[in-house]
């Protein structure tokens, strides 16, 4: 029995509903069934690796996947060529019977790793129960994780939506309500600041706010009035919020796409200050690197820097789309009726998943063991790879890691695929980036580095 039917043998009813999922679509049970035949085994960890070649050749039935997206899917995303299936823990399997450690847990979204019983029980109740019912009347879920979410934050109120993006969208829209109404004299700033590598999302005005020319230009133009300042230079931030054209200045505590940059306390600290001098509102993106990814429950609390609006998304839900958006009771009070709302934002499903999630980063001791494990990793890392001339710098705080290199990260992604780890890229796709589930076992951490180390070789074949 290989990993992948061992998985089905314990969960017979994701099994039975056909819930794993293929390149999005619901299976049909004959081609689960398909799957489970497939004779690959899965490599156990403290196995020689399978050769490259042997792992990536691909089955007739994963084939038919990939030529189905390329006929029917609108070409937006430059997929590895794996169709995944099953996840349980940290560990990804494929139709072709192939398993994986997952380093990326779908971009920093699976902090619980894949199929947790807790948040799977949580969500099968709940989706017996209620599962949608709109913003017109009130749900339980709701109520309890915007509670929660104040209790344990800055934030006085929240504002659900589905994803990053509309997270970011609302925080846009609630600044400039914010300054009309506190300036209704008719001369509110309505523009906004964010910085370099920063990334805020693809809708019209958080993609305005993100810094890759490449996002905006094919859709120009976008919401105008957004400056760009270099991140970590805090003079020149200063001038542009000085100008009291700035409505609200955006910034992630952490960069997650733009390469893993960590902002200093005393360039936070300073957009606090000149914002509090302008009247301009601070806004923390922590989409990515927020609810424990660094170690602190908000990566602002690392910082001890408070920002007015700080918007979420990622793993709030253990995997299922979120966005909130928590502000301040100044902020909220300029926010009436109407003004904002989505259909399924809030929805009792989600939010009673992410209070399950809540329920396992709050427990003592679980944000400790994140930032110890990532100081680990961090040092591993720096152990094993530090001898290779393609490595520039490991940085990064708790599970939000970095590998910098001189050359593009592709190849070495590549290679770790096929060697059964996934890893992602960012920045300008030189560094590799490592957002594993924050329930990952040392272990695995142990096994991650070495795969790195063992694929570094990867690079030399790309640059020869
Ligand atoms: C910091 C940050 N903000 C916003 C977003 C956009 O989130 P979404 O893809 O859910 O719209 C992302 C996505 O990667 C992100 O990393």
């Amino acid at each position: 029995m290989n990993s992948l039917q061992s998985f089905l043998a314990v969960n017979p009813a994701a099994a039975a509903a056909g819930g794993l999922g293929l390149g999005g679509a619901r299976l049909r049970p004959s081609r689960v069934s398909a799957c489970l035949a497939t004779p690959t085994p899965p490599p156990p960890t403290s196995a020689p690796l399978a050769p490259a070649a042997a792992r990536r050749e691909l089955s007739a039935a994963s084939r038919a996947v990939v030529e189905d997206e390329a006929r029917y899917i609108v070409g937006t995303y430059n997929r590895s060529r794996v169709v995944l299936v099953a996840g349980r823990g940290c560990k990804l399997y494929d139709a072709d019977g192939h398993e994986y450690l997952d380093m990326a847990a779908g971009i920093a979204v699976n902090a619980l790793g894949h199929a947790d019983p807790d948040w799977v029980a949580a969500v099968a109740a709940q989706a017996g129960t209620l599962v949608h019912a709109s913003n017109v009347q009130y749900t339980v879920p709701q109520v309890a994780l915007a509670k929660r979410l104040v209790e344990a934050s800055f934030a006085d109120r929240a504002f659900f939506a589905n994803t990053g993006t509309e997270a970011n969208e609302a925080a846009i829209k609630f600044a400039r309500k914010y300054q009309r109404v506190a300036r209704p004299d008719g001369d509110a700033p309505t523009e906004f600041m964010s910085f370099t590598n920063c990334f805020h999302g693809r809708t019209m005005g958080s993609l305005a706010l993100t810094s890759k020319v490449q996002y905006r230009e094919p859709f120009a133009p976008v919401m105008p009035g957004a400056t760009f300042g270099e991140y970590g230079n805090l003079e020149e931030a200063k001038k542009v919020i000085q100008s009291g054209k700035i409505a609200a200045v955006f910034v992630e505590p952490v960069q997650g796409e733009g390469g893993i940059h960590s902002a200093t306390k005393e360039f936070l600290q300073g957009l606090r200050d000149a914002c509090d001098e302008a009247r301009a509102l601070l806004v923390f993106d922590e989409v990515q690197c927020g609810l424990g990814r660094t170690g602190y429950l908000w990566a602002y609390e690392a910082y001890g820097v408070v920002p007015d609006m700080m918007t979420l998304a990622k793993p709030l839900a253990g995997g299922l789309p979120i966005g909130v958006v928590l502000v301040t009771e100044k902020v909220a009070s300029a926010i009436n009726y109407g003004d904002h709302g989505t259909t399924f934002g809030g929805g009792p499903l989600v939010c009673q998943a992410a209070l399950t999630t809540l329920d396992k980063i709050q427990k003592p001791g679980f944000l400790e063991e994140v930032a110890k494990k990532g100081e680990n990793f961090k040092q591993l890392l720096s152990t094993k790879l530090s001898g290779n001339a393609h490595v520039k710098e490991i940085r990064g705080i708790g599970l939000i890691i970095g590998i910098e290199l001189d050359v593009p990260a592709g190849p070495l992604v590549d290679a770790c695929l096929n060697a059964g780890v996934i890893v992602l890229t960012a920045g300008k796709g030189n560094v590799v980036r490592l957002v594993p589930p924050l329930i990952i076992s040392e272990k695995e951490l142990e096994q991650a580095a070495e795969v790195i180390r063992d694929c570094l070789p990867a690079l030399d074949a790309s640059t020869s």
